[in-house]
């Protein structure tokens, strides 16, 4: 039964419900001990009454309550207060990935940014042996400060180990409410093709529902689409996903990464999140170096200019930035045309963007650009 505002559970005050998943409801709640406000997922009542399982249950949250990462969202604790049994979490304000998807597809810069928290979060988790089997928008915050918070992180273990008819390998929203087929249908289309078989699943489970999360970011359109919750198991387990969908300004490596994220194959699938998160960290500071070089470019040909130097002295610093992290700076550099600008061979004429076809960088260390001594 739905708790209503005042309740209490030990030092916790309902305040408002929050929403309802595949575990129970989820609420606002006020700690009056730290005063300050708190996510109050209330456990099903199966997994409540039974002393063995909330035991087991406890040992699992007491390990998830340690993982501490800014896009995680922590865990605070467990809270009993006679039949009801409630996992405090930290309140994560703002909406889900999946309320944003539903306004339309992402912009590249803003779906990669969004991406490489994500990449952030599982690679922390995966170091720590967690793996969290159920990522989707619905199990993504979005803050008001651009700062992604994954949700649920491993509950889907904690959960299924407990539940009746549980396959290790499910989620626990396919488990627990086999009959509440919308939010089965909503599990089911970011399931890997080795959980939908019910087979063991490791990180790179996290590896595919990444790719479809990616996938949809920018399309707006779920990777394995389907009208039932079977039909989007077949899909997931027989079809490709449509690359053709992506917009056409998708550069290819992003491309080429959720093919590979993609791979039916546990083998031929990105095998860590990690290098996942470099390739679009690539992406980005290409995308940002592209941009910064136009602006620059803009800026500089026009003397007189009073912006002129201070677009010089972004630049300067992204260069530096560049070349400390990579050791060069990105494929971007046109190859023919002079440039004005005296310390830039031709070959850098920065006001040519060519960042699009750039799938690798060119380490060139010797290259002269503005700002730098050698
Ligand atoms: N820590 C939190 N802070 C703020 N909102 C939360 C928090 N945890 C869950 N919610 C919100 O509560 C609602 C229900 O969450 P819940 O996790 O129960 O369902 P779900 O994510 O749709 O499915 P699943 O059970 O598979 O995770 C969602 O809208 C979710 O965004
Ligand atoms: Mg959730």
């Amino acid at each position: 039964m739905p708790l209503t505002a005042g309740t209490r559970l030990g030092p916790y005050e309902i305040l408002a419900p929050i929403g309802a998943g595949g575990m129970g409801e989820v609420y606002r709640a006020r700690d009056s001990r730290l005063k300050r406000d708190v996510a109050l997922k209330v456990l099903p009542q199966h997994l409540a009454s039974d002393p063995q399982r909330m035991a087991r249950f406890e040992r699992e949250a007491q390990l998830l309550a340690c993982v501490n990462h800014p896009n995680i969202a922590s865990i605070y604790g467990l809270e009993e207060s006679s039949d009801i049994r409630a996992l405090v979490m930290e309140l994560v304000e703002g909406l889900t990935l999946a309320e944003r998807v539903a306004r339309g597809p992402l912009p590249l810069n803003e779906a990669l940014a969004i991406g490489r928290q994500i990449t952030e979060a599982l690679e922390y988790a995966h170091e720590h042996g967690i793996v969290h089997r159920d990522l989707k928008p619905a199990n993504v915050k979005l803050t008001a400060d651009d700062l992604v918070k994954v949700l649920d992180f491993g509950l889907a273990k904690a959960l299924s180990d407990e539940l009746p008819l549980a396959d290790s390998s499910t989620s626990p929203t396919l488990t627990a409410v086999a009959t509440r087929s919308g939010i089965i249908l909503g599990t089911a289309g970011y399931m890997s093709p080795e959980q939908a078989r019910g087979r063991a699943v490791d990180r790179r489970t996290d590896v595919w529902a990444f790719g479809c999360v990616l996938f949809e970011m920018l399309t707006g359109k779920l990777a394995f689409p389907g009208e039932t919750a079977t039909d989007t198991l077949a899909a997931v387990l027989t079809k490709e996903p449509e690359l053709e969908h992506l917009p056409a300004s998708t550069p290819a490596s992003i491309r080429t990464l959720i093919g590979r994220c993609l791979q039916k194959q546990i083998r031929r699938r990105v095998q860590a999140i990690g290098d996942a998160r470099i390739d679009i960290e690539d992406c980005l500071i290409r995308e940002e170096f592209g941009r910064s070089c136009t602006a620059w470019a803009r800026q500089y040909s026009r003397p007189g200019n009073e912006k002129a130097g201070k677009a010089m002295a972004s630049f300067r610093d992204l260069c530096r930035r560049f070349r400390h992290d990579y050791g060069g700076f990105p494929c971007v550099a046109a190859q023919t045309g002079t440039s004005k600008e005296p310390g830039l061979d031709g070959r850098h004429d920065c006001r040519s963007k060519h960042l699009d076809g750039a799938t690798h960088f060119s380490r060139r260390p010797h290259s002269r650009l503005p700002g730098h001594d050698r």
